[in-house]
């Protein structure tokens, strides 16, 4: 597994390709291949209604870690570490992305018939998630030892 950061505690990965005979491709996810941690939860966004202006995300995890895959049609993820933020355009079935804890993140321009595949090291729990982005700024501020680095608060037009 390559772990090129993109932002803080997010990364490229790579689904393993598997040509199956004539019939086609199989992409596979497997704990410690694949994916860095053990997978307790599926979810997907699928059937997106106005799919080019609807804005996922909008929050970050205090442990989660997540794997994401747009396994059909294409999206944008924004991810922001509270010092460096990055827009990843997700459109190949196996290339996603890893994002760990403490890490903002906004999914649009979702395009139609868009399938984004989410695999969670967790069940679900409300009280994992930060929702509000100045809480995020200081949840890491008090999680860090030298307090958070320089932060670009810009909005990315996306
Ligand atoms: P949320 O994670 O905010 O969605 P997204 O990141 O796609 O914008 O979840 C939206 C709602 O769905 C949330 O209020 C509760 C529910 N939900 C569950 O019940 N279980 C789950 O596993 C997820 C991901 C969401």
């Amino acid at each position: 597994m390559e772990k090129k950061e993109i932002v803080k505690n997010c990364y490229y990965l790579e689904a393993e390709k598997y040509k199956d005979g004539f019939d086609g491709w199989l992409g596979i996810l497997e704990h410690k291949k694949q994916v860095p941690f053990a997978i307790k939860r599926v979810y997907f966004i699928y059937n997106l209604v106005n799919h080019e202006n609807v804005v996922r995300g909008k929050h970050a995890h205090k442990q989660l870690e997540q794997a994401m895959f747009c396994i059909n049609g294409s999206c944008d993820i924004m991810v922001d570490d509270g010092v460096k933020r990055e827009k990843i355009k997700l459109d190949k079935t196996h290339t996603g992305l890893y994002l760990g804890p403490k890490l903002w993140h906004e999914m649009r321009n979702f395009d139609n018939n868009c399938i984004l595949l989410v695999l969670a090291s967790d069940f679900y729990d409300a009280g994992d998630y930060i929702r509000d982005y100045q809480k995020f700024i200081e949840h890491i501020k008090n999680d860090s030892p030298g307090g958070g680095g320089p932060l670009f608060l810009t909005d990315l037009k996306m």
